[in-house]
C-alpha cells in the first residue's frame, strides 16, 4: 500500500471512536474544499426546501481560511447568501471595536463581501445585560416562524486544545443547561477575553448538520481523549466537545480533520 494510503487508514483508525462521520484530508486546502462544498450543498437544499438557510458560525482562528475561501473561490460564490441567516455560535463580551470580537472577523471576511441582507445578520448583543435572552428570542422568532422548526440548518464548531467547543468550557455553568438555547458563560477555565455568550447543547445538538473543524497537531492529544470516550461515554465537564451529539435521527455530525490533528506531530503537509 502507498504511504498516502496507509496514513489515510491510520488517520481513520485513530479517530474511529468519534461520533458521526469523518472527512480526513492530507492538506488543509483539500479539507477546506470539502467543507466549503458541503456548506454550499446544504445551503442550496435548505433554500429549495424552506426558502432560507440558517447557518451558525464559530470564531477562533481555524475557520478563517474557510471563510475566505467561501468568498473568494468562484466555485463557492453562488452560495445563496441572500437567503442565508448568519448566526454566531459564541462571542466574547467586549466592545464593538475590539478585534477579538468574533463578529468583527466574520463581518470582515464574509458579511462585507456578500449580498446577505442586513436583517439576516445576527451578531450577539454581548453588552446587554439580558443579551443572551434577546438572542434566544431572535433565534426562536426566526426558526419557529418558518419551516426550519426550531433547528439551525448547519452549525460550524471548532474545538480548543482544552476540549471546549463554542464557549462551553470545562467545568462551567452553561454545560448543564437543558432548556435555554443561549447563555452567558464564565468561570476560571474560560479563556480570555471573558465572560462569553454561547449557544448551548439543546440548540447545538438539535441542528440538522453539525460540522466540527479541527486542524493542527496541538489538538491531537485532546482529539485522542475525545476518541476514547466512545468506550467510556461522554465526559462533558472535562471535554465539553463530547456533549455534542445530534438529537435528531436524520441529522448528521461530520468531523473535518487534517492529518496533524488525527495522527499527531510529524504529520506535515506534503
Ligand atoms: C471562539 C470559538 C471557539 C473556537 C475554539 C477553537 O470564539 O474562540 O468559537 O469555540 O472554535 O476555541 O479555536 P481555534 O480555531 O482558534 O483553535
Amino acid at each position: 500500500m502507498s504511504e498516502t494510503g496507509s496514513r489515510k487508514l491510520a488517520a481513520h483508525a485513530a479517530t474511529s471512536g468519534l461520533p458521526g462521520q469523518r472527512v480526513i484530508c492530507e492538506t488543509s486546502d483539500e479539507l477546506i474544499d470539502r467543507l466549503a462544498g458541503d456548506i454550499q450543498e446544504v445551503a442550496k437544499l435548505r433554500v429549495e426546501a424552506a426558502g432560507a438557510f440558517h447557518l451558525a458560525l464559530s470564531g477562533g482562528s481555524t475557520p478563517q481560511a474557510l471563510y475566505r475561501r467561501l468568498m473568494v473561490d468562484p466555485t463557492y460564490r453562488n452560495l445563496p447568501w441572500d437567503r442565508t441567516h448568519l448566526w454566531l455560535v459564541d462571542e466574547r463580551c467586549v466592545n464593538e471595536n475590539d478585534d477579538r470580537l468574533n463578529f468583527n472577523m466574520i463581518r470582515e471576511l464574509i458579511v462585507d463581501h456578500s449580498d446577505i441582507p442586513a436583517s439576516h445578520v445576527h451578531p450577539m448583543p454581548v453588552l446587554e445585560a439580558d443579551g443572551d435572552r434577546q438572542y434566544e428570542s431572535d433565534l426562536r422568532h426566526h426558526l419557529e416562524n418558518d419551516e426550519a422548526r426550531s433547528r439551525l440548518d448547519l452549525i460550524l464548531l471548532g474545538m480548543g486544545a482544552d476540549g471546549h467547543t463554542a464557549s462551553l468550557f470545562p467545568q462551567t455553568p452553561a454545560l448543564t443547561e437543558t432548556r435555554r438555547w443561549v447563555r452567558f458563560n464564565d468561570g476560571d477555565t474560560v479563556a480570555d477575553p471573558r465572560p462569553r455568550m454561547t449557544m448551548t447543547y439543546p440548540l447545538i445538538n438539535a441542528a440538522r448538520r453539525i460540522a466540527v473543524l479541527v486542524t493542527d497537531q496541538n489538538k491531537h492529544a485532546t482529539l485522542q481523549h475525545v476518541n476514547a470516550t466512545a468506550a467510556s461515554g461522554p465526559d462533558v465537564q472535562r471535554y465539553p466537545i463530547t456533549g455534542v451529539r445530534p438529537t435528531h435521527e436524520s441529522a448528521w455530525m461530520m468531523w473535518y480533520l487534517d492529518y496533524p490533528a488525527a495522527l499527531g506531530p510529524g504529520q506535515t503537509e506534503p
